[in-house]
């Protein structure tokens, strides 16, 4: 079996899918595994590394998608300008590709991946059941954004976090709230708390409220009983627009005096709540920071700008996406390990593929197999998107 680590095209885009010590276990598995030039080198992994690792560099991506029959990626497959291929249409029928390929908003790429007749998985599509801990690189990686999230407030903000006593007098700390305790929020709370930062904690879920504890932060309860706020995958649910604006009332009575808030608020498949109004954000101190994590999503403050970083009201709102790609070398790091274990599941020999159908995290994150659309989800999604969708294979010019 062949697999193929591409470098990756979109711009930022520093990860990579596949860390040499990673490439190293798989060769000694008995895959091949060729490496596009420069693909580990914004992530600060060099040629010479996956060489002496047992890759096969290769100059050409081209030759690289074409001679494998596994792809790892980071980012979804798109267009790549210096050959004009896309890189779908350079991968062999009936490969695999695995990648966050974040399908619902990539509807297009997932009919062009059913049409070539390749079999993708989507990273982040892993069920987040207790077996694919080791393969949940959504958590891996809101591990990382939480961590920066943290770092970029602290940049912006001007002035200490921590509490420092001199003989000059004393600094107080700075106050920080985080919105929404998931995996992103905790890393995120932890982080503030060892800058020094006095820490405020907000989620809907009853049971956050510990673990923001045991970090060292106060938890806001929201009144809610687990039954209310959590579904049995464990996730926050929807919340009514009455609870929004209650949360919002709560919300405020902290953020006039805060210095940073961290917003990670989501529900899964939902645009994210509005919890910051542009009210609240007049009424915040001028200087304050405010890192929205979910801005992709729409945002947990009213005003806040996707891939921009602004100053409104004295206040300045981060909006920069990707944050994974501003730490490479660890996210790279985490990311091939979880991609390495995905492989396994794939893979339990570690040589050949042998798909079980029935397994539940196989079954969770592919999304097309065979020229069709296998993901219930984003069969519905297509549909109701009115795109025409042939069931069962065809041919891969027809998209
Ligand atoms: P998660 O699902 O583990 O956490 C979201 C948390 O928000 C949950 O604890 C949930 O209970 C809470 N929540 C939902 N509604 C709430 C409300 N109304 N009030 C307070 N809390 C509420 O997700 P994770 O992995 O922590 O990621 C958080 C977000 O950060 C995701 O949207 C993810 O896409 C985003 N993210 C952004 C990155 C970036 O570079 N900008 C990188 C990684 C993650």
């Amino acid at each position: 079996m062949t697999v193929g680590v591409p470098k990756e095209i979109l711009s930022n885009e520093t990860r990579v899918a596949a860390v040499p010590d990673n490439v190293s276990k798989m060769v000694k598995g008995g895959m091949e595994v060729l490496v596009e030039a420069g693909a580990g080198a914004a992530s600060f992994f060099a040629d010479e590394d996956y060489a002496k690792a047992g890759a096969r560099i290769v100059a050409d991506a081209g030759e690289l998608f074409s001679s494998s029959d596994v792809i790892l990626k980071v980012q979804k497959p798109m267009m790549n300008g210096h050959i004009k291929k896309h890189e779908v249409d350079m991968m062999k029928e009936g490969a695999i590709l695995v990648t966050f390929l974040q399908p619902m908003a990539n509807l297009d790429i997932v009919l062009k991946l059913a049409a070539g007749k390749v079999t993708a998985f989507s990273m982040d599509a892993v069920p987040r059941i207790s077996r694919a801990q080791m393969m949940d690189a959504l958590s891996s990686m809101s591990t990382v954004a939480g961590y920066k999230a943290v770092l970029l407030a602290a940049n912006a903000l001007k002035r200490f976090m921590p509490m420092l006593s001199t003989a000059a007098g004393t600094v107080y700390p700075a106050k920080a709230i985080v919105i929404g305790a998931g995996v992103a929020g905790l890393q995120a709370i932890a982080t503030a708390k060892r800058l020094g930062a006095v820490v405020t904690g907000f989620d809907t879920r009853p049971a956050a409220g510990e673990q923001i504890k045991s970090l060292g932060g106060e938890f806001v309860p929201m009144n809610v009983d687990h039954s209310q706020a959590e579904d049995s995958g464990g996730y926050a649910k929807e919340m009514s627009a009455e609870f929004y604006k209650a949360e919002q009332d709560i919300i405020r009575k902290h953020s006039k005096d805060a210095d940073i808030i961290i917003s990670t608020a989501l529900v899964p498949g939902k645009p994210a709540p509005t919890l910051i109004t542009e009210e609240m954000v007049k009424e915040m101190k001028p200087g304050s920071v405010i890192v929205d994590l979910v801005a992709e999503q729409g945002g947990n403050c009213a005003i806040t700008e996707a891939g921009k970083d602004v100053v409104k009201h004295g206040v300045t709102i981060i909006g920069t996406l990707n944050l994974p790609a501003m730490i490479p070398v660890h996210a790279s790091q985490l990311y091939s390990r979880n991609i390495l274990n995905f492989l396994y599941l794939l893979a339990p020999d570690k040589k050949e593929i042998k798909l079980d159908m029935n397994d539940e995290i196989v079954k969770g994150s592919m999304i097309t197999h065979n020229g069709e659309i296998t993901h219930a989800g984003v069969k519905e999604a297509v549909k109701k998107a009115n795109i025409s969708y042939p069931e069962g294979p065809n041919s891969r010019s027809h998209w």
